[in-house]
């Protein structure tokens, strides 16, 4: 079973082939729009739109080229559904069914955030189910009770900006650019540790809800109290809003697998490429006498193999077809069933 896989609902155009019967990521191949949306200080959905009409489908074409494979070779097409940009998810979508369509085989819409959660699953000595799953991009920060393929409860949400999106908001106010998470990362990795204490938001009280927006309001008020030339000071408020970050998430996933009694923690989404945030929760693994696994670093943000993957894992599992050309900008994840259950 080789499954196209077509990611889209953002700003990057992901593509890759994964053969289920072997087990093995055939071909991948991503393109960012980074530079597109640079000048903009964020994505802008028309410009997303247009350029995934452009680069779409030279990337199956170079995909399945660096395969090796023939459009017949191809059992399946799966394509990001949702969550995401209403226009960004629709062109994926028709170009997958288009093909779909064309070539004879099924096509499968995929849940973005599943794309990310199975992603780690793609790995050597994969982790098995039951497990807790932290889900952080740029969109989510999400803590879920994983039991099996498509059976998910959502253990704890953020009330406000997702953990991504306060990386790329501290980070502008940082002067950094867009996005900021990786260079507000690289920032703070020159950042005396103890000149700036930020707070760790909701973990003096019960329950697993994250809320991050007060930490960029926190950077701000430090910020005003430094010299916009002072790149030590900077550094030090990066390494402070980090450490705040990684702690808060840290306490939280501790809090998760101690309620749930499970001892393997899977990470998903943009920041699990955060090498603080990956040291961290190894750390707390093996203080809890369990394992933490994260996807290869390309595979923490967006990208077409995850979405191959988790369309490979449903086919194969019975999920039918897709009957409807429909995208969901919004798609609660717990919403979601095993294959062949619905
Ligand atoms: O999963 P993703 O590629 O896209 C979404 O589905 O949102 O996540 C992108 C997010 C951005 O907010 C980006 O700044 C953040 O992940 N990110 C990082 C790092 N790499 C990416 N944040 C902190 N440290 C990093 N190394
Ligand atoms: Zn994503």
């Amino acid at each position: 079973m080789r499954v196209l896989g077509i990611e889209t609902s953002c700003d990057e155009t992901g593509v890759a082939v994964y053969d289920g019967s072997r087990g093995r990521l055939l071909a991948h191949a991503l393109h960012s729009q980074v530079a597109l949306h640079a000048d903009y200080g964020g994505v802008v959905p028309e410009l997303a739109s247009r350029d995934h009409v452009r680069k779409t489908l030279p990337l199956v074409e170079r995909v399945l080229d660096d395969a090796g494979l023939v459009a017949g070779d191809v059992d399946g097409v799966a394509y990001t559904a949702g969550p995401g940009l209403v226009g960004a998810l629709l062109v994926g979508a028709v170009v997958a069914r288009g093909l779909a369509w064309g070539w004879g085989v099924p096509a499968l819409a995929v849940h973005h955030m599943e794309g990310h959660l199975l992603a780690p699953l793609m790995e050597p000595d994969p982790p098995a189910f039951p497990f807790v799953a932290l889900l952080v991009s740029g969109g989510h920060t999400q803590l879920i009770e994983v039991a099996e393929l498509g059976r998910y409860r959502l253990l704890g949400d953020t009330r406000d900006d997702a953990v991504g999106e306060a990386f790329d908001k501290t980070a502008k106010l940082l002067g950094l650019g867009y996005p900021g998470g990786p260079a507000l990362a690289r920032l703070a990795e020159k950042g005396a540790p103890d000149r700036f204490t930020f707070p760790r938001p909701m973990t003096d009280r019960p329950g697993l809800d994250f809320s991050f927006s007060g930490l960029k309001t926190h950077a701000l008020t430090t910020l005003r109290g430094i010299d916009a030339g002072d790149e030590a000071a900077r550094a030090a408020v990066a390494k402070a809003f980090e450490h705040a970050v990684v702690e808060t998430l840290a306490i939280k996933c501790r809090r998760a697998l101690v309620e749930t009694g499970l001892r393997t923690l899977v990470v998903a989404g943009g920041v699990g490429a955060n090498r603080a945030l990956r040291a961290r929760l190894e750390a707390l693994a093996t203080e809890l006498g369990g394992t933490v696994r994260f996807p290869r670093l390309e595979f923490c943000t967006d990208n077409g193999a995850m979405i191959a993957f988790a369309g490979a894992l449903r086919l194969a599992g019975g999920d039918a077809p897709t009957a409807e050309l429909a995208v969901r900008p919004r798609w609660p994840i717990d919403e979601l069933t095993p294959p062949a259950a619905a």
